[in-house]
């Protein structure tokens, strides 16, 4: 048994912190996000590209956040305070490094609560057979224009994400993730295995990961950016979710095994979803090239002249809620662990009162499409949404994650040494001390470079 355990919950099994760290990662990004910009930036080649980011960046800082939360034994609330040395002030970072649990929630809910009513109209038969793309794009504006139906959709995936909370971190968070997460690799598999058999596979492969270095050549800094931000959204690094599954992780295992498969399970799930959308969009005539609409609109078109398209539209929907809900639970126990620990709330009281400060500030993103809709904060082609997507991924994820990198390679933060010794505690890969260089000069550099590049292409250009 670990020696600070006894006063803190620890995940009963290992497979239960794999599987709900792993789900705090998979979830939009992977399958709306990954995609879509895998066959906008030159297939395989944005892949490999993505690859390396997710080795030179990605994994180490999923490294930090579980040495950080496992040394400190605590959320965001405290383990800036747990580890940095006596009057230094490491810990004014919390604040606005938990503030991410609430800004990414804030629009992430919405976009899970579209997941929720694109289900129900498959399930329900509501999605007519033989749509097109017009039909298609009217009914997700008729949606985006209607705030009650947004909010019904939305209440009901917040509350059933709370409710799991609530029942706290075993008999909870680890009992019901488990089997969310074991069934969503199961839909995948099933969808991905039948979408071999379609006349389109080829084609829809081609499209995805034929590698293009024309397209790749011609929007190479832009697919730098992309690559490296997808790797901080997908992965969930920044802004403590991570870290707080650190916390109630055992001893047994080593923390470079751990990141290693989740950025690998991640991947996977990301390539797969891919498998799943092109070769049927190829099959079917329609179009990828649709951005961030694919889900909605093309996937709808898709499903709904296929044959048997009630069922996989249901499971596709299904799918997609499931990996949503997962990162939903897993950043609202972030966030309530902080409360706990910061206002030595009950959990119930912590969930009862994140519960509507959630549903409150994700009124925003939701009314940025009808009521809202004049309101452009960074761009006028873009909305609430988008600017609360920017914050989040632009501003809280990279800095943060550089801010947690500074905080243990620093002489007054945990220290390096320290650093190396929580990592290499258990059995496993073990993690060489010579990184340090890496880590502080390499890894802080590339990362500012890239947000250097992503304020550009938003803002130079105006
Ligand atoms: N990591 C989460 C996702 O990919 C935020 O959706």
């Amino acid at each position: 048994m670990d020696t600070k355990v006894r006063t803190r919950e620890v995940f009963r099994t290992r497979l239960g912190f794999l599987l709900i760290a792993a789900g705090c990662a998979v979830g939009i990004g992977n399958v709306w996000r990954f995609p879509y910009i895998v066959g906008q930036y030159g297939g395989a080649y944005f892949v490999l590209l993505y690859l390396f980011f997710l080795l030179s960046v990605g994994i180490p800082l999923l490294t930090v956040e579980l040495a950080i939360g496992r040394a400190s034994r605590s959320s965001m609330a405290y383990c800036y305070e747990k580890l940095e040395q006596p009057g230094t002030h490491w810990h004014f970072n919390k604040w606005w490094q938990f503030s991410g649990n609430y800004i990414l929630m804030a629009f992430y809910v919405v976009v899970a609560g579209w997941m929720l009513f694109y289900f129900c109209n498959f399930v329900s038969g509501n999605i007519t057979p033989g749509m097109t793309r017009e039909t298609a794009g009217q009914n997700f504006g008729e949606l985006l224009a209607n705030p009650e139906t947004m909010f019904l959709c939305v209440f009901i995936t917040v509350l059933f994400s709370f409710t799991i909370v609530a029942l706290g971190v075993i008999k909870g968070v680890e009992r019901f993730t488990k089997p969310l997460m074991i069934v969503l690799i199961l839909l995948l598999f099933f969808m991905a295995c039948r979408s071999f058999t379609l006349d389109g596979f080829e084609e829809g492969i081609k499209f995805y990961l034929k590698p293009d270095f024309e397209k790749f050549e011609q929007n190479i800094g832009e697919a730098i950016w992309a690559a490296m931000g997808q790797a901080f959204f997908t992965l969930s690094v920044g802004f403590g979710a991570i870290a707080i599954f650190g916390s109630y992780m055992s001893e047994r295992h080593r923390i470079l095994n751990e990141a290693v498969f989740i950025a690998t399970f991640d991947t996977i799930i990301a390539l797969l979803s891919g498998f799943v959308i092109f070769p049927a969009c190829f099959t079917y005539g329609i179009n990828p090239d649709a951005g961030p609409n694919l889900l909605f609109i093309t996937m709808t078109v898709v499903f709904s002249n296929m044959t048997f398209g009630t069922i996989w539209g249901s499971l596709f929907f299904l799918f997609m809620l499931i990996a949503a809900v997962s990162t939903m639970i897993a950043v609202f126990e972030s966030s309530i662990a902080g409360c706990i620990e910061l206002f030595k709330w009950s959990r119930v009281k912590a969930v009862v009162i994140n519960f509507v400060v959630i549903i409150a500030l994700s009124l925003l993103p939701m009314l940025g499409f009808n009521v809202l809709s004049d309101v452009h904060i960074i761009g006028s082609n873009t909305g609430i949404l988008d600017f609360f997507d920017f914050l989040v991924s632009n501003n809280i994820l990279p800095i943060g994650s550089i801010v947690f990198v500074l905080f243990i390679c620093s002489k007054s933060g945990m220290q390096w040494d320290r650093y190396i010794k929580q990592c290499n505690i258990g059995k496993g890969f073990k993690m060489p001390t010579a990184l340090f260089f890496y880590y502080k000069y390499i890894l802080t550099t590339m990362v500012i470079i890239v947000l250097a590049v992503g304020y550009y292409k938003i803002f130079g250009r105006a």
